[in-house]
């Protein structure tokens, strides 16, 4: 019975040696080796994520190690240029105005007493974002506010863990900035159904899929 045992482990050793070397002797030295060179075709540099930025107007940024492409935003920015209508400090333009101008805009972000409008827009500069720290910043690279206080978010990012890519994988690298999925004013996202809920309870089937 044993001896039997021991034939068809060895006939089964003999198989995977016998496959293994099928792809020609020495023409690999080690699994390394091969996985390198059947990868080969891979590394094609011809490949570009190009042509999925559609229309998408990008810039390019350095972050530490990572240089990457992000969506230019005063083109997207309905009230921008500000300074068509800041020309004068906010004090002067809030004695002629009774109506608020921007009342479409609450903050929902921070608490009050940490955060208001001049935590990021500058009266005396509205055409630019302002740090905390009295530093200009271009509309563009918005998400340097936001890395002043969300820094292992902007870590993330920075790296392409935390949002998402535009294109696809291989160079060149795009990626959404912040302001567009999060509004800098109210950037938490509301709870809600997923947008598939099955309130009947009811198995579906597959005609049921294709509608
Ligand atoms: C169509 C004219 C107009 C444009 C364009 C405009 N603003 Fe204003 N904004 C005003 C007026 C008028 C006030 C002052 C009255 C008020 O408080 O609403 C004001 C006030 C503000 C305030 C102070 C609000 C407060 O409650 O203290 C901020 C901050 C501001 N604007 C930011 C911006 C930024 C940033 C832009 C550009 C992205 C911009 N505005 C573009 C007209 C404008
Ligand atoms: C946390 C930082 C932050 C605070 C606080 C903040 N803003 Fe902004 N705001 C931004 C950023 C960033 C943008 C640009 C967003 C983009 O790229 O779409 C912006 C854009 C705007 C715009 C242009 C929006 C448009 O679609 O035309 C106006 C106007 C504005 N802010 C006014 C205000 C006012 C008024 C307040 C206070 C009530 C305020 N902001 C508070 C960061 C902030
Ligand atoms: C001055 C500091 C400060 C700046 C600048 C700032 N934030 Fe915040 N943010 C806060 C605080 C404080 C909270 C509320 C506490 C919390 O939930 O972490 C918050 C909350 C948030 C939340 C919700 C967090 C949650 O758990 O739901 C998001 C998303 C967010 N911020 C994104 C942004 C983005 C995007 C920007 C840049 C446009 C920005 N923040 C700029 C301080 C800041
Ligand atoms: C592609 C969209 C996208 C981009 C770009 C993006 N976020 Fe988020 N962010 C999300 C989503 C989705 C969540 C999870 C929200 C939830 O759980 O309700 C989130 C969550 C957060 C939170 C809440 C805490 C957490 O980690 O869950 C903060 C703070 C935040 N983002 C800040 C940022 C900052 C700062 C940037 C830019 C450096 C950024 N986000 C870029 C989509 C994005």
């Amino acid at each position: 019975m044993n001896r039997k045992k021991d034939i068809y482990i060895l006939a089964c050793l003999f198989t995977v040696t016998f496959f293994s070397c099928k792809h020609g002797e020495g023409e690999y030295h080690s699994l390394y080796d091969k996985i390198e060179a059947e990868s080969k075709v891979y590394h094609d540099t011809t490949m570009t994520s190009e042509a999925f930025l559609n229309d998408i107007k990008t810039i390019k940024i350095t972050e530490g190690e990572h240089t990457f492409l992000i969506p230019e935003r005063k083109g997207q920015i309905k009230s921008y240029a500000c300074i068509e209508c800041h020309t004068e400090p906010l004090d002067k333009l809030k004695s002629k105005d009774i109506k608020k101008a921007h009342w479409d805009i609450n903050i929902a972000h921070a608490d009050k007493s940490t955060m208001n409008c001049a935590t990021c827009h500058n009266g005396n500069d509205m055409n630019n974002l302002n740090t905390l720290t009295g530093i200009k910043v271009d509309f563009n690279s918005s998400y340097k506010l936001c890395a002043q206080c969300h820094s292992s978010q902007f870590e993330d990012w920075k790296g392409g863990a935390h949002g998402k890519r535009i294109g696809g994988w291989v160079a060149p690298r795009a990626s959404f900035t912040c302001v567009n999925c999060h509004n800098p004013h109210s950037p938490s996202f509301e709870t809600r159904w997923p947008s598939r809920f099955n309130t009947e309870q009811i198995e579906e089937s597959h005609e049921g899929l294709a509608h």
